[in-house]
């Protein structure tokens, strides 16, 4: 059976829209389904930032058709695993668990993949340089998570 795992950050426009192309792009997508969610609601139905979407093509990876949506309870029913980008969201997401098995399959990305840094920083007020920076994290996390999602 296939694995879910859903991305989240707050604006689901800059960070967990990249991490859902980089990892749709690493995974087989008959084994694994990705997606993406915010816990914040201001940018439904919107794309990418367009920052997000300029980064990602750079490393050849179309992330345009994505709209934004937001977390909902559900979702911690429907995803085997729920990788949240920063603590402040990690913190609203356990806030929606209803039991241990949902606290269980939701954790931080970057510790998740072993890198020795908690949040992936929000770019979202800063430049490009910023864009680039979350995307290298990202990849890096992503290509261990591919990795274990082979081998569960
Ligand atoms: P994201 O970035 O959580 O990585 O999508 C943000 C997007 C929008 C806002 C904040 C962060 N905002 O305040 O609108």
């Amino acid at each position: 059976m296939s694995k879910k795992v859903l991305m989240v950050c707050l604006g689901n426009i800059c960070r967990s829209p990249l991490a859902e192309g980089i990892l749709k792009s690493m995974v087989d997508p008959t084994q694994v389904i990705v997606d993406s969610a915010g816990t914040g609601s201001f940018h439904i139905g919107n794309a990418p930032d367009p920052r997000s979407i300029e980064i990602a093509l750079q490393h050849h990876i179309d992330i345009r058709g994505q709209r934004c949506r937001v977390l909902t309870k559900d979702d911690l029913d429907i995803f085997d695993h729920i990788f949240v980008m920063d603590k402040t969201n990690y913190q609203n997401v356990l806030r929606l668990c209803k039991s241990q098995e949902q606290v269980s399959k939701t954790a931080l990305l970057l510790p998740a993949a072993g890198l020795g840094q908690e949040e992936v920083p929000d770019p979202y007020y800063g430049g490009k340089e910023g864009f680039a920076h979350v995307f290298d994290l990202i990849a890096s996390a992503c290509s261990k998570i591919a990795q274990n999602l082979k081998e569960d």
